[in-house]
């Protein structure tokens, strides 16, 4: 296996009593299509708070492309290649879709705030932005308010965002949450048209997603890894069947 793009090792954290994680290892080689699965308040968007910087762990490490990047800000991780998207969307709302996809561009090209006054790079940015909303089939509503958009279109908004970051990595928290399903195979297939060599983790409740998805799944249970493997072999565990026991509207992605 190649060197991992992204490792947490051993990460620990707390808010208060509640153990959120304990101990949890995870590595992405460049490629991975890697799912994280486990019951509502296991830890998992905790997982991508501590590895993206907004929660800081209390033991453990986090390595981003041979970087040690435990103690870094949230935005020197994003201009290292790691992005996510939210479970709840973070949209701003009353903008178009073209300009947040481009606020994320000029991010990461390091323009100054006042870029759009500039033509030359107002230009550019915009122009790379068309084309990441023409790949994701967006384009037809560019100049579309977010706020006037249906829920399915502005996740996928959030994820032409991510990836106007240009990540190496890619952390996908329910990216099809709240998403009627005539709507999220749209998301599905943008999340399958994902290049290659980026690394992605996706949290998903919906199990034929997971299978659809995922080259290799993580189960987390109170903040602890219960076990990680091939997606069939972590669907065939007695443990991972009854941690879902009772959850079976989880299981056959019935939840929200
Ligand atoms: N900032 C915080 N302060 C206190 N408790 C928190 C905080 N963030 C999360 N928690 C708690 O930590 C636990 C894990 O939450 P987390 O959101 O990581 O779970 P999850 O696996 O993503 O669940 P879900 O499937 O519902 O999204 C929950 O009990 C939650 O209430
Ligand atoms: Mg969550």
């Amino acid at each position: 296996m190649s060197e991992p793009l992204l490792e947490a090792r051993d990460l620990s954290r707390s808010f208060g009593a509640l153990v959120v994680a304990d101990g949890v290892s995870l590595a992405l080689a460049p490629g991975a299509r890697h799912a994280l699965i486990g019951p509502n308040g296991a830890g998992k968007t905790t997982l991508v708070n501590l590895i993206t910087g907004t929660v800081e762990p209390s033991g453990g490490s986090i390595l981003l492309d041979g970087h040690d990047v435990t103690h870094w800000s949230q935005a020197r991780r994003v201009k290292h290649g790691l992005a996510r998207t939210f479970q709840i969307n973070t949209l701003f709302r009353g903008l178009s879709v073209i300009e947040n996809v481009s606020m994320a561009i000029s991010e990461r090209r390091s323009l100054a705030a006042r870029w759009w006054r500039r033509a030359d790079a107002r230009g550019d940015v915009i122009a790379e932005g068309m084309a990441l909303l023409e790949s994701l089939k967006l384009d037809g509503e560019a100049q579309r308010l977010v706020r006037e958009l249906p829920y399915g279109r502005q996740r996928l908004v959030e994820l032409a965002i991510a990836l106007g970051l240009r990540p190496k990595v890619l952390l996908l928290d329910e990216p099809a949450a709240g998403v009627p399903s005539a709507e999220s195979h749209v998301l599905l297939e943008a999340v399958e048209a994902l290049p290659e060599s980026m690394a992605v983790l996706m949290i998903e409740h919906d199990m034929d997603i997971v299978f659809r998805f995922a080259e290799r799944v993580t189960v987390l249970v109170s903040g602890a890894i219960l076990t990680e493997g091939a997606p069939a072999e972590v669907g065939a565990d007695p443990r991972v069947q009854e941690v879902y026991l009772g959850e079976n509207a989880e299981l056959h992605g019935g939840r929200r």
